[in-house]
């Protein structure tokens, strides 16, 4: 292999005159930057890292006495990875966010072109409305607020409801595309009945003849865990699934049977008692919440040990693996991506460790803050 991949300039008295007037024209030499903007692989800024829920919660419920929802528009934690702290994301693509509201409150209706999914943590019966039709929330469910498209949340029930926001707002930053509007109104008026998108579409297989849909994303609001639950805990009976994520499955747009939306992707695995999974790396983001049991993941050799509600993410290109901790309960991690955007953009790369058998070797324990 070359020394120097990229090449290499000696530098000299005369050069660095060069460099000088080219700086002064607003130009630079593409030599002195083709080592740090076209490396050989991804060196992602993003570092793979964990929150644990017991420590957002009790903060959410602070935010709780101290802001509410019509002023702040939404009472919302973000999690920040260590090395994105300017553009204050979990990952290079993506935010992880915890949200909470209140018995009585309502977050107002807004919409912005920035897409976004919610996974449900805690309470029952709260509602999220999206385009004149409204869900009620329980923990699992995954509920869907796509590109431009108009929604708020409220609280009719006697408990708070607390849940994971992800959205791909650093991707369209980054692209320059951000829009928003605020509803006139806090909520937006009822078009369809509740939960009407589950029953046109919510039994694999069928769909209404008469509808017509041609927005680029699922017309599912409501991902149900109970639904999402039954078909995996089924499934985990008799397949093996894959090496590398246990029983794992992808939600996806019953018109297409592609990702639920253009530049987000969102699965749910099972690992069974005492699974261990290969290692794997590939060109996406993914932010995981950890459903049901407990285990750990082994990212670029650090072990991140994780139960019930953590929120962890892993960069691209990072190996990683996952474990059950159990030998006797199965554990199931939801997790979601921007797969879909990097292969629209054929920018998507996968790949096995093959070394020692496809298992890393620990080198830390992850100390969570
Ligand atoms: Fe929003
Ligand atoms: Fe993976």
């Amino acid at each position: 292999m070359q020394e120097h991949p990229h090449g290499h300039v000696e530098n000299t008295a005369e050069l660095e005159a060069f460099y000088r007037d080219l700086d002064s024209m607003s130009t630079t030499a593409l030599w002195l930057l083709l080592a740090d903007q076209m490396p050989e692989t991804p060196k992602p800024k993003a570092v793979p890292f964990l929150w644990k829920y017991s420590r957002i919660r009790p903060q959410l419920f602070r935010a709780g006495e101290l802001v509410r929802p019509e002023q702040a528009n939404r009472r919302v934690i973000v999690l920040v990875n260590p090395g994105l702290k300017e553009q204050a994301s979990a990952t290079r693509n993506l935010n992880a966010n915890v949200q909470m509201v209140l018995p009585g409150e309502i977050a107002p209706a807004h919409r912005h072109v920035a897409s976004a999914l919610r996974f449900i943590i805690e309470g029952g019966g709260a509602y999220t409305a999206v385009d004149g039709e409204k869900t009620l929330m329980y923990p699992g469910d995954l509920v869907m607020t796509p590109n431009w498209s108009w929604h708020d949340h409220g609280n009719e029930t006697d408990g708070p409801m607390i849940w994971q926001d992800g959205l791909d707002m650093p991707m369209v930053n980054a692209l320059d595309a951000p829009f928003f509007e605020a509803y006139t109104g806090m909520q937006q008026g009822y078009t369809r009945p509740v939960d009407a998108s589950a029953r046109e579409y919510g039994r694999g297989g069928l769909k209404p003849t008469w509808e017509k849909w041609d927005k680029p994303y699922s017309p599912m609001l409501n991902y149900s865990w109970d639904q999402t639950r039954e078909t995996l805990h089924r499934l985990a009976k008799d397949s093996p699934g894959t090496p590398h994520d246990g029983v794992s499955l992808e939600y996806v747009n019953p018109q297409t049977g592609g990702p639920i939306m253009p530049t987000i992707g969102a699965n749910i695995q099972l690992l069974r008692p005492g699974e261990h999974t290969q290692a794997h790396r590939h060109t996406m983001d993914v932010v995981y919440q950890a459903v049901e049991g407990s285990g750990c993941t082994i990212v670029n050799g650090i072990r991140f040990n994780w139960e019930k509600n953590d929120i962890f993410v892993i960069p691209k290109w990072c190996l990683h693996e996952h474990a059950n901790a159990s030998k006797t309960a199965d554990a199931c991690l939801f997790s979601y991506n921007d797969a879909p955007a990097m292969r629209a953009l054929a920018l998507y790369r996968e790949e096995g460790l093959v070394d020692n058998d496809g298992y890393q070797e620990v080198n830390s324990v992850f100390q969570p803050l």
